[in-house]
């Protein structure tokens, strides 16, 4: 047997490339960026042609950094941004637009006339989503009815429409020359055209949303041993290597995570927060503004669901006191900065750049800064970024315990915030629940290689891999009670502000 896994994570700002042991230790990696497009306000895109080349650059390098070759990797998995939407010719595999991403708000008026017409609660029965510009639905249709061609050509079978899970898997696995077109039910349970009880396409649905069937993916177990076919030989790898999993990245951290019982939950720090909760085989509907969703399937199991708080702006708000408003050079400063003032001088920042995502659902809703006073400075919008990043995940938790009845007794952390040690100690405060971050901190390619690895016999079972999680730092509470509700309230005041703003 060879003796390592890999894993594709192409996620929204870069795309890597891990190989993990049998302990499920980092071997090596690569990352790489892509451009972020921004050709109006809300609107949000990715070159899906840059992605690909990203990931065949990140694929070879991470061997080479390895001193390894595609034939060392036992299988591999692919984990992905969710959401954003690619739709390409088969023919030759050119995408007939760039690929709009989970962030962009274009799709407002699709949204917001499936609200209106009652339609929307048909999606939220059987999809668990509730009608937003965040899934992919509305983003086929927008290509559909705006890019010339396309319609006619999906109704002819010359356009697939494919997260970006599925446009990295169909390019490995031959392009216009025989390639797979897949998903799994995480990716599937993100478009608002999957039956969450049926796991298959909806006829219904896609009624809503005009969406020819033959455009669409097979959707298969996030952990498969064929389904999802074998690396090209001509491709990055150089080798046949099997496919073992395909995953959606917050789905995949909750794998990473060892979240595999019912009342098990990590929130994942990254360009948005994903906080996601593994209710087990019962579909939980949510009644606090939560998404139901499909936290994995592993081959012919039972399918697991979970209830998820999506956050769309997190870490991207500190990305943008660095790139937009100069305020840092690099995101560790925020920190530094931030540690400089006692508390937030009364200033909170509600970074509501594609609206406001869970618990709230607001697609109109744009950023606020209030309580502005002549005394605050750039070290209270540092700490009142780094806040909103805990305050946000503070609503999702209180949604996710009233929808429950589950009560976190340790927030399980990852991805890049994590490194952010102030922020960390405020998410402890401000939840007074300890958090907790795992040794291995890359737990979305983990997952994927984890669910890879469970496929093709690399690992017998989700207790073998539970052995392999391990803490490597918890922050406690600090505040007092009068402290942190006090700050709660400024945030909730602050939500309302915006909220009042849009509606003038
Ligand atoms: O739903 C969007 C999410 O999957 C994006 O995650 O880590 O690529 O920002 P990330």
């Amino acid at each position: 047997m060879a003796d390592y896994i890999g894993a594709v994570d192409q996620g929204t700002t870069s795309t890597r490339f891990m190989i993990f042991d049998h302990t499920g230790n980092e071997v090596a990696k690569h990352q790489l960026e892509h451009a972020q497009i921004l050709p109006r306000s809300g609107w949000v895109e990715h070159d899906p042609v840059e992605i690909w080349e990203r990931t065949n650059s990140v694929m070879q390098n991470a061997l080479r950094y390895g001193g390894l070759s595609g034939t060392d990797l036992h299988a591999i998995g692919i984990t992905n941004q969710r959401e954003t939407t690619v739709v390409w010719d088969p023919r030759d595999g050119r995408p007939y637009y760039n690929a709009i991403v989970w962030q962009d708000t274009r799709t407002d008026a699709i949204a917001a006339a499936l609200e209106r017409s009652g339609r929307g609660d048909v999606i939220r029965r059987k999809a668990g989503l509730p009608p937003a510009t965040y899934f992919s639905g509305g983003k086929i249709q927008w290509i559909l009815e705006n890019v010339d061609g396309v319609r006619e050509a999906a109704e002819q079978g010359h356009a697939l429409f494919g997260n970006t899970d599925a446009w990295v898997l169909w390019n490995l696995t031959g392009g216009p020359d025989g390639g797979i077109h897949a998903t799994d039910v995480t990716n599937a349970s993100r478009t608002m055209l999957m039956d969450l009880e049926t796991l298959d396409w909806d006829e219904e649905l896609l009624g809503f949303f005009g969406i020819p069937r033959a455009m669409l993916p097979a959707i298969h177990p996030s952990s498969h041993a064929q389904a999802y076919g074998v690396t090209r030989s001509s491709r990055p790898l150089r080798a046949a290597v099997p496919i073992g999993g395909v995953l959606g990245d917050q789905q995949a951290a909750t794998v990473g995570q060892v979240c595999f019982s019912p009342g098990e939950a990590k929130n994942t720090y990254g360009t948005g927060n994903f906080l996601v909760l593994n209710t087990g085989t019962e579909l939980v509907r949510s009644q606090h503004g939560l998404l139901t969703t499909v936290a994995y399937r592993f081959g012919d199991e039972p399918v697991v669901y979970a209830l998820e708080g999506s956050i769309a702006v997190t870490g991207s708000a500190v990305q943008w006191l660095r790139d937009q408003m100069k305020v840092i050079k690099t995101a560790a400063e925020s920190e530094e900065l931030a540690r400089t003032v006692e508390d937030n001088g009364g200033m909170y920042f509600v970074p509501a750049f594609s609206g406001l995502f869970a618990p709230y659902w607001r697609s109109d809703a744009r950023g606020a800064i209030v309580g502005l006073a002549r005394y605050n400075d750039n070290a209270h919008l540092a700490r009142a970024t780094l806040e909103a990043i805990c305050y946000q995940s503070r609503d999702v938790v209180e949604a996710m315990e009233q929808d429950s009845g589950v009560h976190l007794d340790v927030l399980k952390v990852d991805g890049g915030v994590t490194a952010n040690d102030l922020c960390m100690q405020i998410q402890a405060d401000v939840l007074n629940v300890p958090v907790s971050r795992p040794v291995v901190a890359e737990t979305t390619a983990l997952g994927a290689a984890y669910a890879a690895g469970l496929a093709t016999g690399f690992w017998q079972d989700t207790d073998e891999l539970r052995t392999h999680w391990q803490e490597s730092k918890r922050w406690e509470p600090a505040w007092s009670d009068e402290q942190r509700a006090e700050g709660y309230a400024g945030w909730k005041r602050a939500v309302e502000r915006t909220l009042e703003w849009v509606q003038v």
